[in-house]
């Protein structure tokens, strides 16, 4: 089982990308799983541009670092995006990365193709924000639903953590990253394992 990790931040060992490490640990604790970390912020990824160019091709026209995250993402059996929450959203990475899936939207819905469609493919989201705010990951859980939806994922487990700001006030809730880990070993599917 292969899990594709996607950093969100531009903060590198902050609150999500801690809370990235403590599931990815629990997935390792799983026999043949494996796991691979992309962080966007290192990338090169230029916004969707609403060409229409992947209508019929299913194909983005754009050529950047993004080109061969499609079959990264096409391959993994687990996906799972992580990031800060920025003005009640995701971090522009992510969102820029999302808007690029539009050519996996139509290949679903324009080209009706069902693309490696079962139920053991699921989609994660890990998110911190520094406030309490009750509507505060809804944007982020429905923009994060969208995505999973349009690479034919099911939604999976998610992980929300509020009251997180400065760097390294994630890596004190040990409470929350052992819940982490355990969410880890959930999606390599061994949550027994100690
Ligand atoms: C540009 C920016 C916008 C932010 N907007 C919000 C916000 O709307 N609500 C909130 O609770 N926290 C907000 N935060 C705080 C971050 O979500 C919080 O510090 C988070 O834990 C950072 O995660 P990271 O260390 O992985 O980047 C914002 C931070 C930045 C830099």
């Amino acid at each position: 089982m292969h899990t594709l990790i996607i950093l969100g931040s531009p903060r590198k060992n902050g609150n999500s990308e801690s809370l990235a490490q403590s599931v990815a640990s629990g997935i390792m604790q799983h026999p043949g799983a494996t796991v691979e970390f992309i962080r966007l912020n290192d990338l090169r990824l230029s916004p969707c541009q609403g060409c229409g160019g992947c209508n019929k091709s299913s194909t983005c026209v754009i050529t950047d670092d993004m080109t061969p995250l499609y079959q990264k993402v096409d391959d993994c059996d687990h996906l799972i995006l992580v990031s800060p929450i920025y003005f009640y959203g995701l971090s522009a990475q992510c969102k820029t990365f999302i808007d690029r899936f539009q050519a996996r939207w139509a290949r679903k819905y324009l080209s009706g193709i069902r693309f490696r469609h079962d139920e053991q493919r699921q989609g994660t989201l890990l998110v911190t924000a520094a406030t309490e705010g009750k509507k505060i990951f809804d944007g982020a859980l429905l923009t994060a639903h969208t995505l999973f939806d349009a690479l034919d994922m099911k939604n999976g487990e998610h992980l929300l953590v509020r009251g997180v700001d400065q760097r390294g006030a994630m890596q004190k809730q040990t409470r929350i990253l052992e819940q982490a880990v355990v969410l880890g070993r959930q999606i390599a599917g061994s949550p027994g394992l100690e």
